[in-house]
């Protein structure tokens, strides 16, 4: 049977990375196809190309046996293919009939809105996708809304269905509609994709699975000749990691402490659900888990950008659970954000001013509120010169360097400030070779040196590679921990829920 979808060497690059490398990839009409990988192997790189938002650099596209060019989500419309984004475009405070109304373009050729309602009804009701049509979206639950999105598609007449991560937010009893659905969708002839993190719902649902690393395919086949574990390994790879890369200092005195910690999402969920551990001077912690498992609500908490709804935070022993930014920086914390322009640098502002952006207040910057530029100068150039940040000087906006110098520079301003406990989410994140060696070398060094580094990652291999110790965070849980040597498979496969 010829596949309703055939890509064929895709390739696309973003500066600095090929997001997807050569991909084949197939979709059959009637079958759920899962898309696997870890957070950044390309999968919503690739679904983007099939429905019309980026141009793939190399490669082709056939549907139903036709070389097509998708030029716009219009034009992938047309052929068939929708896709439902993580983030959803409805509007809050239009009724559900008109949102997919709006989808149609009904006010450019009239469509009436009783008709509209009565296409929901008619895609919606064998499908079991119940919603009202004359309820707000901002009155609906996330699954509801998800619902309409569908909705949206279907009413386009799509034959093939694109959900990116869609359970993330979903409850489990929402997830399972959304299943049925899809199930249900499958039998009346449509084909979807399923990019998704969680190996139960693959286990599922999926009848095909395509798992990619680091933009390219390592494992296409059918669900029923493959194993759970065979699964895991091919996205996260089976090369051995013996640890920590340099000799370990002995864990000293002095601790970075977080006790049944629970913290607040920005949806009022609750984010990080009683978490407990500590991370000791001389040694770094690694934290390990898919995107949006709570790791971004800890870190916020721990630095105090997020408050404690309950729990205990403490630096060397003093409580800084309700403290502000100011005094934990005091105790010796410091972090190194995963956003580097916006939360660690200001990028309008020269490299000196960022140099004490956050030590304005205090002496020798500081005397009675007023800032002495030559030290803050002075400082900057110790960090570009230390940490080899390749600028022309210290009065250059902050913004023009590149985003690996912006890296080295915020890693090194960390350390001149003589912090002792660490923060560093995705440190090395979209740097080149080089900077990320850097970087990394910083981190191990200061450990060696005594201090206490807690390391938040998405890279599996620099987790696995730094790591004195790791733990797995699911669900805004701790659910295990690691020694080296690591067993990269079990770490995997905790990241997918498979221990629960
Ligand atoms: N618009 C963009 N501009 C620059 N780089 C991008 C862009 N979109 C994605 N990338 C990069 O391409 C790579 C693949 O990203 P992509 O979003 O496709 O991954 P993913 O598999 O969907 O990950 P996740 O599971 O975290 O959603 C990453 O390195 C990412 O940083
Ligand atoms: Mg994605």
């Amino acid at each position: 049977m010829e596949p309703y979808i055939r890509m064929v060497g895709i390739t696309k690059k973003f500066p600095g990375v090929v997001a997807n490398d050569s991909v084949n990839f197939e979709v059959y009409k009637g079958e759920i196809h899962a898309l696997l990988g870890e957070n950044g192997a390309g999968k919503t790189t690739l679904m983007r190309v099939l429905y019309g938002l980026y141009r793939p650099d190399a490669g082709k596209i056939y549907v139903n046996g036709n070389e097509v060019k998708i030029g716009s989500p219009t034009e992938a419309l047309r052929l068939g293919i929708g896709m439902v984004h993580q983030h959803f475009s409805l509007i809050p405070y239009f009724t559900v009939a008109e949102n997919v109304a709006i989808g149609l373009g009904s006010w450019r050729n009239g469509l009436e809105i009783e008709k509209i309602k009565a296409m929901i009804k008619d895609v919606s009701e064998d499908l079991g996708l119940y919603v009202n049509p004359d309820a707000y979206v901002h009155q609906l639950s996330v699954g509801e809304r998800q619902r309409v999105e569908i909705i949206k598609m279907l009413v386009r007449g799509v034959n093939v269905l694109i959900l990116d991560e869609p359970t993330s937010a979903l409850t489990p009893q929402e997830s399972q509609q959304l299943f049925n659905v899809l199930k249900r969708m499958k039998d009346g002839g449509r084909g979807v994709v399923l990019i998704t993190h969680k190996m139960y719902e693959v286990m599922e649902v999926a009848d095909r699975v395509t798992v990619l690393r680091r933009g390219r395919v390592v494992l296409n086949a059918l669900k029923g000749e493959i194993s759970e574990k065979a699964l895991v390994e091919a996205m996260v790879g089976k090369e051995v990691i013996l640890g920590s890369p340099e000799k370990r200092s002995v864990p000293q005195k002095g601790a970075l402490s977080v006790e049944g910690l629970v913290v607040k999402g920005d949806r009022g969920e609750v984010a990080v659900n009683g978490i407990s551990f500590v991370v000791r001077g001389g040694e770094i912690v690694g934290i390990a888990g898919v995107a949006g498992n709570g790791q971004r609500e800890l870190v916020e908490a721990i630095f105090g950008m997020r408050k404690a709804v309950s729990g205990k935070i403490t630096v060397d022993g003093v409580d800084i659970t309700n403290k502000d930014i100011r005094d934990r920086v005091s105790a010796g914390l410091e972090l190194i954000p995963e956003d580097r322009l916006g939360t660690a640098v200001i990028p309008k502002l020269s490299l000196f001013q960022n140099a004490i952006l956050h030590e304005r207040w205090w002496d020798p910057y500081s005397k009675m509120g007023v800032l002495s530029i030559s030290k803050a100068r002075d400082l900057a150039k110790r960090i570009i010169n230390s940490f080899g940040v390749a600028t022309p000087n210290e009065q250059v906006q902050a913004g023009s360097l590149s985003g690996g110098n912006i890296q080295k520079f915020v890693v090194g301003r960390s350390m001149a400030r003589g912090a002792r406990y660490l923060i560093a989410v995705n440190p090395t994140a979209g740097l080149d070779v080089a900077a990320t060696d850097s970087v990394r070398k910083t981190l191990v060094e200061f450990r060696n040196s005594g201090g206490a580094v807690l390391l938040v990652s998405e890279d599996l291999d620099e987790l696995l590679s730094l790591s004195d110790r790791l733990y797995v965070i699911y669900r805004g849980k701790l659910v295990k921990e690691f020694l080296p040597q690591f067993d990269r498979l079990a770490i995997g496969e905790a990241m997918m829920g498979g221990q629960q």
